[in-house]
């Protein structure tokens, strides 16, 4: 069975053909980041503009690497949520009209599952059930993932995602946008424990985060001991990215040690996750998860306790159509399709685990 995906929930527009749920015959996707990095941040009304532009052109590489046509897919599966809803419809709406006119099944995919499958999409599948860390722009949760679509959430954040934490730290220092990779890269240049940060709920057995004292105390440390430096604070403010070959030394400290407080509290969290659940293996999936100092630091921890560790391709761990059709193919053949009046759900909770 060949699905075409379809994703549009944010700023990057992705059309991809999977087949059996594994196989990428292709994988298009293109971002919007030249047009939000002067805001620091999505500019909602921008992507679905974006988003509307550049749908059809996307769909029609993706069919093209793949050597195939639209009429010889077996269904369609389209991102319905959580995301922001204008660019949510314009997903929907071409994946609905393309469904119609081939007279293909289409279907609605939770665009947070579908983060979390991006880790069935290549080489070895981890066991089921397992602990999901979700880390991204606009989410971010821990997970008891029992099958594909049956995941109960463990614990998310109160605040901040961690993602979008980044990216306000980023704009704060005016180092670019998306803030992780340009963190990540200055950070490499910079030593993790000069300056403490807080971590927040770090308590015994508490799975929530909260990152928006970590970015408070990034700003607050910048005003006291570098009362001179330019900060980005307004949020209509476009200036201009730094240039990183005249960075002050202290930037990268202070970058690498906002990427390592980020860190410490996802590694300690996940866990926890792992100790109460008796999980054995932990995936992460999501933008963050593409984070190398992330990925070397929470495989180190799995190993030292004996749990197994995946995470997808940094191209799987941003926004991509490949996880939706991945997901969208066991969805079908289930036999759960969904109507043509299939709606952007903008916020979609997930079903609580409960413990002792
Ligand atoms: O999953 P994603 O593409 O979109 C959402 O569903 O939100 O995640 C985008 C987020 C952005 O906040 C971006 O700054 C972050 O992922 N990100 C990273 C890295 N690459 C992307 N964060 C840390 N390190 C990275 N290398
Ligand atoms: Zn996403």
């Amino acid at each position: 069975m060949i699905i075409l995906g379809i994703e549009s929930s944010c700023d990057d527009t992705s059309a991809a053909l999977v087949e059996n749920g594994h196989d990428i015959l292709s994988n298009v996707i293109s971002s919007q980041n030249e047009f939000h990095c002067k805001f620091g941040g999505v500019v909602p009304e921008i992507a679905s503009r974006k988003h509307l532009e550049t749908i059809i052109p996307v769909v029609d590489s993706s069919l093209e690497n793949a050597g195939i046509k639209l009429k010889d897919i077996d269904g369609i599966a389209v991102t319905q949520g959580p995301g922001l809803t204008g660019a949510l419809l314009i997903g929907l709406s071409f994946a609905k009209a393309a469904a119609y006119a081939q007279n293909k099944p289409i279907v609605g995919v939770n665009h947070l599952e579908a983060h979390l499958y991006a880790n069935f999409l290549e080489g070895k599948h981890p066991p089921l059930p397992h602990v999901g860390l979700l880390v991204s722009g606009g989410h971010t949760g821990l997970y008891f993932v029992k099958g594909y679509t049956d995941i109960l959430l463990l614990g998310q954040t109160m605040d901040d995602a961690a993602g979008e934490a980044f990216d306000k730290v980023a704009k704060l220092l005016r180092l670019g946008y998306p803030g992780g990779i340009a963190i990540e890269t200055i950070a490499k240049q910079g030593d993790e424990n000069s300056v403490e940060l807080p971590r927040a709920l770090m308590k015994k057995n508490n799975m929530n985060f909260s990152f928006s004292g970590l970015k408070t105390a990034v700003l607050r440390y910048c005003q006291k001991n570098h009362p001179d430096f330019e900060l980005s604070l307004n949020l209509d403010d476009n200036s201009m990215v730094r240039d990183y070959n005249t960075l002050p030394g202290w930037i990268p400290d202070l970058a690498a040690s906002f990427q390592k407080a980020v860190i410490d509290v996802l590694i300690k969290k996940t866990m926890i996750a792992k100790k109460i659940t008796g999980s054995n293996a932990v995936v992460i999936a999501g933008g963050v998860s593409a984070n190398q100092r992330l990925r070397h630091a929470m495989a180190a921890a799995c190993d030292e306790n004996n749990i197994e560790f995946f995470a997808p391709s940094p191209v799987l761990c941003t926004d991509n159509a490949a996880m939706v059709a991945g997901i969208g193919y066991h969805l079908l053949k289930k036999g759960e399709t969904a109507p043509l009046d299939l709606d952007a759900v903008s916020r979609f909770p997930s079903p609580a685990y409960y413990f002792d």
